[in-house]
């Protein structure tokens, strides 16, 4: 029988991991929120993820449960495993990417280079850390923030007064995350996939481009990278999705800073916007690699296809448009050639029409 695997939330990432499944020739099922979501190809069920009984009914016809987004509670995510249900990533590991307050002191137990950050659950706690780093912080809800939503640089505390009068009006109450306004000549992200039992492949390290809180372009791997941080940013990777024990895609979103260290920005433990080069780039695509992760298959090669890495050293580039848009490959410089576009295949080298692709 054929290996099943059920994505709980039916949006475009679900939707991605369609296409891989049918090749690897696994059955994919599709927990939806709502009727016509993007996975509506594969959904066979629509519920509510928040609702452990519509979840637990789900899951008994797969193998293994995985996600489409970080969204589904812990306790959910807890009533599954104490079914007997293989959850990846499992809850153990999908609530420092559901946390970012969990997130920041979880790394400094692993050691891992992130930017200085204290929990501030009221204004004077925030000035005070402002007081500390010249007068410049960004603040962030720790939990649900998406797209920039939820991220917010400040000089003063009452510019966050709003967030904690909301602190206030939860009756868990909590605190927000306050970090140091990182001074980066750029954000790259590193992916990487790792088995249950153990397996990891890293992607190159890529330049991501965000425009208004979104990423917009994508670059693999990313241009003129010392091989120093090259490695720092694939050591990061690896060293989290070992050290907090993840299982499928982990995205780790990195600040690459001016007087060039790496830090971590923030986690996402599923396919991520800034892999989607790897569909036509890499040997084997993140939707892939992530269905081969979670069922503990083995992983496939993650390095670039020679159509990508292109002319000799000049890497990719994606550029990403909303929602059900399209995306193409093509070569930047240096030199710069604008209009020259990258093809999949024997087509690379030859100039043709950009190739065109849905996706985030
Ligand atoms: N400490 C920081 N210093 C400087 N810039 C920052 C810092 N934290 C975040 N940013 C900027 O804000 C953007 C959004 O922050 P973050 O990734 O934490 O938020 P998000 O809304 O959860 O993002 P996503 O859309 O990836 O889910 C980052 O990509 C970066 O450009
Ligand atoms: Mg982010």
């Amino acid at each position: 029988m054929s290996l099943r695997v059920g994505v709980v939330g039916g949006g475009q990432l679900a939707r991605m991991m369609i296409a891989p499944a049918v090749e690897l020739g696994i059955e994919l099922s599709v927990l939806a929120e709502q009727e016509g979501m993007s996975a509506k190809l594969a959904a066979t069920a629509v519920g509510d993820y928040r609702d452990l009984d519509t979840v637990l009914a789900f899951a008994r016809d797969v193998d293994v449960v995985t996600f489409d987004h970080e969204h589904v509670p812990q306790e959910v995510l807890r009533g599954l495993v104490d079914a007997g249900i293989a959850v990846r990533p499992g809850p153990d590991a999908l609530q420092y990417a559901q946390d970012k307050l969990l997130m920041r002191a979880r790394l400094d137990e692993l050691g891992m280079p992130q930017p200085d950050w204290a929990a501030a659950s009221e204004p004077a706690q925030l000035q005070q850390f402002l007081d500390g780093h010249g007068g410049r912080a960004v603040v962030k809800t720790p939990r649900g923030g998406y797209d920039g939503k939820g991220v917010r640089v400040v000089r003063v505390a009452a510019e966050a007064e709003d967030w904690f009068a909301s602190l206030a009006e939860d009756a868990r109450g909590g605190a927000l995350l306050v970090e140091e306004l990182v001074d980066f000549r750029r954000e790259l992200s590193q992916q990487v996939a790792r088995r249950p039992s153990g397996q990891m492949r890293a992607y190159p390290v890529v330049e991501t481009v965000q425009r208004e809180g979104v990423c917009a372009e994508v670059f693999a791997p990313a241009p003129h990278l010392t091989a120093r941080l090259a490695n720092a940013a694939a050591e990061v990777g690896t060293g989290l999705a070992e050290g907090l024990g993840v299982t499928g895609m982990l995205a780790v979103e990195l600040f690459e800073t001016t007087d060039d260290r790496v830090l971590v920005n923030e986690l996402a433990m599923r396919p991520h916007n800034s892999g989607h080069w790897s569909q036509d780039g890499a040997v084997t695509g993140q939707f892939e690699q992530h269905l081969r992760a979670v069922l503990d298959l083995p992983l496939g090669d993650a390095t670039p296809r020679q159509a990508v890495g292109g002319h000799g050293e000049h890497p990719g580039r994606a550029v990403l448009r909303p929602h059900g848009r399209a995306v193409r490959a093509r070569v930047p410089g240096p030199p710069r050639r604008e209009g020259a576009h990258l093809r999949q295949g024997a087509a690379a080298r030859s100039q043709g029409r950009p190739r065109h692709r849905r996706g985030r």
